[in-house]
């Protein structure tokens, strides 16, 4: 049983983690993104010592120069060597704030003021400490305006190797850096800036690079082209760079200077005003052409603000056109606060503040119209202008900058409160508010992640899955979802589509369906059943898209295609962590790789040669190692821009089931560790990429592996040809098993559940050149069940057979120990489905002159701790036999099965009812699963193969000489 242990800061913060008994505090913090002080983690240096201020715990073994006597009866501890007998309090000796991510604060100053364009200004600045700055190229900084407490972003347009730091600067009237260029700014001024930030930069592939560049925009554009330059890059690069007016075009020199230095670089670029005298004239996308674009296999870097942004995706979506990768950098108008608006402002224009000043980066004017696309500004461009003429003869500057923050949010939610790693730099990095610090991840690439949950195990029924599941979905005590549907396969052919059919979900919020002794059922999430029809995952959906968004709505974010989204997953992935290399190989603290080590250590029990012997395990283990490097850059953006790739989901979901693994994975984490150790660049990169084609490896093989284990073991070809046969509860289990079969002898099925993974099911019968509809419907009410019927009537005019697999027991005790409320909720589960099912088939079945339903009952109406279950099941078995009888003469068959425990994979949502927790509820649970065995005459269980195979023969016509009988499926147990 695991215990929780609280971990108070000295700055008055306390963080809970989840320790099992064998585990040492230390190893339980850093895998749960708490990273307290750890160097040796061994209890020989004492660098972890700890107050414990309450609970029972094993000290472990240690040094005594690590932990005298003494101290360990005044309560200290070893965290790094302690174990967990309670739950405790430990007092950690030093703030959160310290164990925090942090952007590192620099003094830098102004070495050049150039003006290079009526509205445009290059900002050049040296900093003595160049060398604790490592940046990426496309990154920004946030600068401080001089004699104010505001700052302002923009990106480097210099490359990351070069000593002096410069940066684009749109013109603008009003505004706090304004203000200070107009009136004080200078050359050898003093200045602060904190950074890098964003996860923008330019990825290391070989892959062709569009670049697109709107006004300012052309700063991180510059950064990346300085970069290839140096590096040598011989990617072909074709640069489009747009303006609003010839006085906002800027470094076309510049830029014709490094297309001579890089001869494959290629670039044009195109003014939208009306009166221009450039050569182009109209927006970026007008130039681009099929010979940029090399059939999708580009990477598009992106910036400019949002209409320019959004106008290039939708541009890309518009002509089909599917980057391998877009990476974008765009920001929102931001508030300006009053206090920003200098009392020189126009008189007649009020609005000059609110577009002049806070803007963005120096990279984009943040009115939205500098952005070199020509559209539309989103604020009076005559003030804007009038103002700009009206600074023109001046020799002061006026700039565009970011509104104040330092991104803190993503998609508009405060980010994760970090981890307490020390950060990179950390003697030159600066406190971060402690606001930030408290906050909690909530959303990430707009998914929601869920507050943690107790992780609890799911029931489980003697016909369900042996193993539990669900283990690897929470991470820091957080429930975290794959990243989006995205990542699903995409495999909707015209067959699929998905209807929601009923009412709201019972109040219960319990899901519906589910089967008998089997792991058959489904649905948990309860489904808004008011949409009236929902197409399957749309042939557009993409993969690994993710964006961050900071509460100054500036948003960055990466897009890659759904195909092949694991190994799409795994380059993104990839991409990232060699740039989050560069910014920390040879710059981690010695206590900083100790915890490095600690997390990739951690990632080897779970792997046994080349098998996994926890795949679930492994990849929560592995997420903390990747999560890692990124948490040390204390750069949120790149952090939420790994996360948001949804890798960790993508395993998950794949890894499920997953046996084989690289057997070189988990020495790889070990290796990569080493090769920072000894501040190896180059062997680190080697083997980041090894380590990603080892991952896309291990999970392509696993998904190749799941997909043949849904495969039916057995089948009849064309026994079910022309028939029309809707299964409930086929989300999963045994319903899925057969409709899956019977999808491939030839019926058009109907699945229906009220989990939407059954439009996942639908889509792989169609693949596999079945016919198949998936309907979305809560079959606990009539209205859900005549949903079903109208749905599979309008779709396929008719129902041959209607199998009515939904049910499964929720709770596992005496039945004296049942409330009233649990005894409704399973008969509601198991009995009334069904009775609802029938009634609302059984007219159509009757004016078509015949059909057939056959009714998935168990064994379990003979078996103990699950009374309610067992009597609905008896009723399954009374429908099974009266409705036979009555319903002879219309020619309609009525048949069951009775399962005995079968083995599944594990479920993917639970069923409902409450976990065993304590002792005696497990053993109640256990004699459950020892009393369907020991009925079973071959003392196992059975599979779904062999369940379905029942269904489907007493569902097919040659079984046309069975009715009203219930056929037990259970290993001799007749139930
Ligand atoms: S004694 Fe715990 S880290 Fe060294």
């Amino acid at each position: 049983m695991s215990h929780q242990v609280a971990l108070s800061f000295e700055d008055g913060v306390t963080r809970f983690i989840t320790c099992e008994p064998d585990q040492t505090v230390a190893d339980a913090s850093y895998r749960q993104r708490i990273n307290i002080p750890l160097d040796c983690r061994d209890g020989a240096c004492g660098t972890c010592k700890a107050l414990c201020e309450s609970g029972d715990f094993d000290g472990g073994t240690y040094i005594d120069d690590a932990l005298t006597d003494d101290e360990a009866a005044r309560g200290y501890v070893l965290p790094c060597s302690m174990t967990p007998r309670s739950d405790l309090v430990l007092r950690i000796a030093t703030t959160s704030e310290v164990a925090k991510t942090q952007a590192g604060t620099f003094e830098a100053t102004i070495t050049g003021l150039d003006r290079l364009s009526p509205t445009t200004v290059a900002l050049t600045i040296e900093t003595p400490q160049r060398d604790d700055l490592a940046f990426l190229p496309g990154q920004y900084v946030n600068i401080t305006v001089p004699g104010t407490d505001e700052t302002r972003s923009y990106s480097f347009s210099n490359g990351p190797d070069e000593k002096s730091l410069t940066f684009l600067m749109k013109l603008a009237p009003g505004g706090v850096m304004s203000d200070y260029l107009t009136g004080r700014a200078g050359v050898g001024d003093q200045l602060t800036f904190t950074g890098p930030h964003g996860s923008f930069f330019l990825r290391e592939t070989d892959r062709p690079v569009l670049l697109l560049a709107g006004g300012t925009g052309l700063a991180p554009i510059l950064s990346i082209l300085r970069t290839m330059v140096a590096t040598g890059s011989r990617r072909p690069v074709h640069l489009i760079y747009g303006a609003s007016t010839d006085d906002d075009v800027v470094e076309l020199g510049t830029i014709a200077e490094l297309a001579a230095r890089l001869p494959q670089l290629t670039w044009d670029y195109v003014v939208s005003d009306p009166a221009t005298a450039a050569p182009n004239k109209g927006y970026v996308m007008s130039l681009i052409g099929d010979e940029h674009l090399y059939d999708g296999d580009v990477a598009v870097y992106l910036c400019g603000p949002p209409p320019m942004v959004e106008a290039v995706r939708g541009h890309f979506t518009e002509r089909g056109i599917e980057p391998t990768g877009v990476y974008y950098e765009k920001f929102a108008v931001a508030a300006v606060p009053d206090t920003a608006v200098p009392d020189t402002a126009d008189t007649d224009g009020a609005d000059t503040d609110t577009t002049g000043d806070d803007g963005m980066a120096g990279r984009v004017g943040r009115d939205g119209r500098v952005g070199g696309d020509g559209r539309e500004p989103t604020e009076p461009e005559a003030t804007m202008d009038s103002a700009v003429l009206a600074l023109e003869p001046e020799p002061l500057l006026e700039v565009a900058a970011l509104g104040a923050g330092e991104g803190r949010r993503i998609a508009g939610q405060d980010t994760f409160p970090g981890t307490t790693a020390e950060p990179v730099g950390a003697h030159v990095a600066a406190a971060r508010p402690a606001a930030a610090e408290a906050d909690t991840m909530r959303a990430i690439a707009r998914q929601p992640i869920w507050p943690g949950g107790e992780g609890r195990p799911l029931d489980r029924d003697p016909g369900e899955e042996l193993l539990p599941a669900g283990a690897a979905r929470a991470v820091a005590g957080q429930e975290m979802h794959a990243a989006d549907e995205a990542m699903r396969p995409l495999s909707a052919g015209p067959e699929t589509t998905t209807t929601a059919t009923t009412g709201p979900p019972a109040a219960t919020s319990r899901p519906v369906a589910d089967a008998p002794e089997a792991s058959n059922a489904s649905a948990t999430t309860p489904t808004p059943a008011t949409t009236p029809a929902t197409a399957t995952t749309p042939a557009t959906t993409r993969a690994g898209a993710a964006a961050s968004e900071t509460a100054d709505g500036y948003e960055i974010g990466e897009e890659h295609p759904s195909v092949h989204e694991s190994d799409a997953v795994f380059d993104a992935r990839q991409a990232l962590e060699l740039g989050v290399v560069e910014l920390t190989i040879g710059r981690l603290t010695s206590q900083q790789l100790s915890g490095f080590r600690l997390l990739a250590e951690a990632t080897v029990p779970y792997v046994d040669g080349d098998r996994f012997v926890d795949a679930a395990a492994y990849t929560e283990t592995n997420a903390a190692f990747h999560d890692y490097l990124f948490t040390l850059t204390g750069n949120d953006h790149l952090l939420q821009a790994y996360r948001a790739l949804g890798v960790k989901g993508h395993m998950d979901e794949v890894l499920r089931d997953a046996t084989w693994c690289d057997p070189r994975c988990t020495q790889d984490h070990l290796d990569i560790v080493a090769a920072f150790e000894a501040g190896d660049r180059q062997t680190a990169r080697a083997l980041i990429a090894e380590h990603g084609a080892r991952s896309k490896a291990t999970t392509r093989r696993a998904m190749k592996d799941a997909e043949r284990a849904t495969r039916p073991a057995f089948v009849s070809p064309g026994r079910f040809d022309g028939k029309v046969v809707v299964v409930t509860g086929s989300a999963q289990g045994i319903g899925e098993r057969a409709a899956r079969r019977i999808g491939a002898e030839g019926g058009q099925v109907v699945l229906a559940d009220r989990s939407d993974l059954v439009t996942g099911v639908a889509d792989d019968v169609v693949a596999a050149g079945g016919r198949a509809h998936a309907v979305l419907a809560d079959l606990e009410t009539f209205e859900g069940a005549q949903s079903v019927v109208a749905a599979a009537l309008e779709r396929f005019g008719r129902i041959d057979v209607l199998i009515n697999n939904v049910g499964g027991a929720m709770w596992f005790k005496p039945y004296t120990e049942f409330t009233a409320e649990q005894i409704q909720a399973e008969i509601n589960r198991s009995l009334m489905t069904t009775l609802w099912s029938c009634r609302a088939v059984l007219p159509d079945m009757v004016r078509q002159g015949g059909g057939t339903v056959v009714n998935v009952s168990s064994v379990a109406r003979r078996g103990i701790h699950r009374i309610p279950y067992s009597a609905a099941k008896g009723g399954i078995n009374a429908i099974t036999e009266s409705l036979a009888l009555e319903y002879a003469d219309a020619g309609i068959r009525v048949v069951a099965t009775a399962p005995g425990g079968t083995e599944a994979p594990p479920r993917r949502i639970p069923r409902g009812g409450d976990t065993p927790a304590t002792e005696q509820e497990q053993a109640w649970f256990q004699a459950h699963i020892d009393q369907t065995v020991d009925s079973s005459l071959l003392k196992r269980y059975g599979t779904l193969d062999e369940q379905a195979a029942v269904i489907a023969f007493l569902a097919s016509d040659e079984a046309a000489y069975v009715t009203g009988t219930v056929v037990p499926v259970a290993g001799g147990d007749q139930g």
